[in-house]
């Protein structure tokens, strides 16, 4: 059986985080010329991307993670009004992110395959309910997933984040060897605030116990940062998958992770 490596693109990396729906479409070519390469080396691949300012924005003002809060009243914006329009816009807007890089993946002649939680999955958090196996049966088509606001059990609806579809693709599907997450502005962990940090302030190797640095900009996003990375992708390392997070602007070192050479970047292992 050929290996898999799940990879996760952080929304942070593919957008810009703060103006409401701008890709980075440089760095989307550029994550995905790297794919590319994995392909060609002999890996499957399962992306799974973020949301980043696709989601964030409008899912934090209308606070799509509580679910339905009928007792609450929001000011109106000029294109929405409600929280459920909310839910469809923040939909729309996640369809819009993933065409992007679908299109970036038919322009270097890889073939995509989108897979929107919306219409697979149910409930949040790395026990959502949905049918890996049937979905992301592994064809020559990449199999592509990411954060999204999924109908739930309680409170009709909220956000399934890539950090927990990530999980659960590693667990689910036999051969995953590598699960790898790509993000923006660091190089990994850090023990120190990227502003204060040097190039030693890197935990080369992280485990649960370890205190690190994290850099959660709670007023943006409605998902976990880096520690919800750092918690799952540990999650995932106790599988006995190998977990790396690496910067997601250096193609060679991601490009290193996924096919499991030695890279600057944080390996995380489970306690
Ligand atoms: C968030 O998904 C999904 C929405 C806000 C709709 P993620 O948790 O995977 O996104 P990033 O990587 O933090 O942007």
């Amino acid at each position: 059986m050929t290996d898999v490596v799940v990879v996760k693109f952080g929304g942070g990396l593919i957008t810009n985080k703060a103006k409401l729906c701008t890709p980075d479409l440089a760095i989307i070519e550029q994550l995905v010329a790297v794919v590319k390469r994995c392909l060609e080396s002999g890996l499957q691949v399962i992306v799974v991307h973020g949301a980043g300012s696709f989601g964030h924005l409008r899912a934090k003002y209308w606070r799509l993670n509580e679910g339905l809060l009928p007792g609450v009243e929001f000011a109106p914006q000029d294109d929405c009004s409600s929280q459920k329009d909310a839910v469809s816009l923040v939909r729309k807007d996640m369809l819009t992110l993933n065409n992007l890089i679908i299109t970036a993946f038919q322009k270097v002649g890889v073939s995509a395959k989108s897979l929107p939680p919306h219409r697979w999955a149910r409930n949040t958090g790395s026990g959502f309910s949905g049918d890996i196996l049937g979905n992301f049966t592994i064809t020559e088509e990449v199999p592509i997933t990411f954060g999204d606001v999924v109908d739930c059990d309680n409170g009709e609806f909220g956000i399934l984040s890539g950090d927990d579809l990530v999980v659960r693709l590693c667990r689910d599907i036999p051969n995953v060897t590598r699960l790898v997450f790509a993000v923006k502005g660091v190089d990994g962990i850090l023990s120190k605030p990227p502003e204060q940090a040097t190039e030693d302030d890197l935990i080369k190797e992280w485990s649960p116990s370890i205190v690190y640095s994290g850099i959660h900009h709670s007023e943006i996003d409605v998902t976990g940062g880096i520690e919800l990375k750092a918690k799952r992708g540990a999650e995932v390392a106790s599988f006995g998958i190998e977990v790396m997070l690496v910067n997601g602007e250096k193609p060679e070192r991601l490009f290193d992770a996924c096919i499991g050479r030695q890279t600057r970047g944080t390996k995380i292992i489970s306690e």
